[in-house]
């Protein structure tokens, strides 16, 4: 048997998908699986369910699986982020020769990514971080892949990675080089904070509607948004759930309402507080999730509060669906932003475009508004202000006012709602009261402020408590 082109450590659910998927493009592939405690048979395990792929070698021992590898060896590390990725790394590294290729396709951090870019860089070993996104099925059938690295080690893994990468609509694979060391896996940490939003987004308005309207009449609504412009992977999901039934009974309503995390949702919100790029949407959706975890705490509050009758306002629907619509655009444009941001200060000389056009398939963000993303990009990085997007969200201000209003009367949360309204109107507001927050500062730390009728060059401290 000869070498085997690509090699797989960690069979997980990821890592078993993205296997079958590499193979099944006519790969020659190994894979690795350590055997220790209860992993004892998941390499034999995978190789029985899958007998009728002959081009997949499976191993326990990791200096064998190197050596079945052809040179420059290319290994895709699908285990845990963390330091399991660092662990990974320390075992291979004896076995491995100049040149070879390192992918790590878990949801690393990419400063952890920077970090292990430079230190294998050092011992002539590549290293791709690459953010994969689409869950178990995508691994399968088509993942988004983000990969992130020097080209040159890209463009020898480039053929594996496009074969398996999910297709646009005009064929081309949804994998791009993405560019310097942690770039991949920063662009799928923000891909992962504007899922936060979008879904928490959905979440806000079910919450809405649920107490007037079924589950099937909201699932009726969402389908119809889902014929145009709105349509989305996260739309077409929620529908499916809403009407999903266990024993005759909506499965939704028995489902606990407390949203958990794996910390890619609050990654994105503390680097946007480094970066100083105001991503509100997403860190609302963070923070939305956390409130969501004390439900005891909410539990015994709500007990203690007194509730008003709400005025006996009708939804307007024709409104939600603009108020939706004004949401996505703001979390879009915050993504992309903070992408950019990003691109200057770590000099990834980020494509937002093609970031756009891999995520329009494959990805859990792939929506019919990620399409046109992609030529909004193409004309400006900064999504708001391309002039149909602007107009866009200025016709629909009083409709998602009003629905925050509604809000508002029937004491309902509207996070990422409230916190895309806010974002719109303070940056299309000229004059904002942060003069008080300057003369503030000035007046108790002396920090100093700049005037509107001088020079922005010049501070000026003032003595405030002398009279
Ligand atoms: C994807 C998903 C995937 C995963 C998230 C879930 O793009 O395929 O984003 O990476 O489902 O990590 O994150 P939370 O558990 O934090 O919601």
């Amino acid at each position: 048997m000869g070498k085997s082109e690509f090699g797989v450590i960690g069979l997980g659910v990821m890592g078993k998908s993205l296997g079958l998927n590499i193979a099944e493009k006519g790969f020659k592939i190994s894979v690795y699986n350590r055997s220790d405690g209860n992993e004892a048979h998941v390499v034999s395990e995978f190789l029985e369910n899958n007998p009728s792929f002959k081009n997949i070698s499976g191993f326990t021992n990791i200096q064998e699986f190197v050596a079945s590898l052809e040179r420059p060896r290319k290994l895709l590390m699908m285990v845990k982020a963390g330091a399991v990725v660092d662990a990974v790394i320390d075992q291979l590294l004896p076995y491995l020769s100049k040149n070879d290729i390192l992918i790590d396709g878990g949801n690393s951090h990419f400063k952890d990514t920077q970090n292990r870019f430079e230190s294998l860089k050092r011992q002539h070993i590549q290293l791709i971080g690459c953010g994969i996104s689409g869950g178990e099925a995508g691994a399968r059938t088509g993942p988004s892949l983000m990969p992130g690295g020097t080209m040159e080690s890209y463009q020898l893994v480039a053929p594996i990675l496009e074969a398996i990468a999910a297709k646009d609509v005009n064929g081309q694979p949804c994998c791009t080089f993405i560019g310097n060391d942690g770039s991949g896996h920063f662009i799928k940490m923000i891909h992962n904070g504007m899922e936060y939003a979008e879904m928490q987004l959905l979440a806000e308005l079910y919450g809405l509607m649920s107490p007037t309207m079924s589950n099937q009449e909201i699932a009726e609504l969402f389908s119809e948004w889902n014929k145009g412009d709105l349509s989305s992977y996260l739309l077409e999901i929620t529908i499916e759930i809403l009407l999903k039934k266990e024993n005759g009974v909506y499965l939704l309503d028995r489902i606990l309402d407390k949203a958990d995390n794996k910390g890619t949702g609050s990654w994105s919100s503390k680097t946007a507080l480094d970066l100083g790029v105001p991503t509100t949407m997403m860190t609302s959706a963070v923070f939305a999730r956390y409130l969501s975890s004390f439900k005891a705490a909410r539990a015994q509050l709500s007990k203690q509060i007194q509730v008003q009758k709400p005025k006996d306002k009708p939804l307007d629907l024709k409104m939600l669906e603009q108020a939706y619509r004004f949401a996505r655009i703001v979390n879009h444009h915050q993504g992309f932003d903070i992408m950019d941001q990003a691109s200057n200060t770590y000099k990834w000389n980020l494509n937002l475009s093609e970031i756009a056009r891999i995520w329009t398939n494959g990805c859990i963000l792939r929506s019919q508004f990620m399409m046109d993303c992609v030529g909004y990009l193409k004309a400006s990085k900064d999504l708001i202000s391309h002039q149909h997007l602007f107009e866009g969200l200025q016709n629909v201000e009083s409709s998602i006012a009003e629905i925050l209003q509604l809000a508002i009367s029937n004491r309902m949360p509207l996070d990422t709602v409230w916190s895309a309204y806010n974002y719109w109107v303070s940056m299309t507001t000229k004059r904002l009261p942060a003069n008080l927050i300057q003369a503030q500062r000035d007046y108790f730390g002396a920090h100093t402020y700049q005037r509107i009728d001088a020079p922005l060059s010049d501070f000026f401290h003032t003595n405030w408590s002398q009279s």
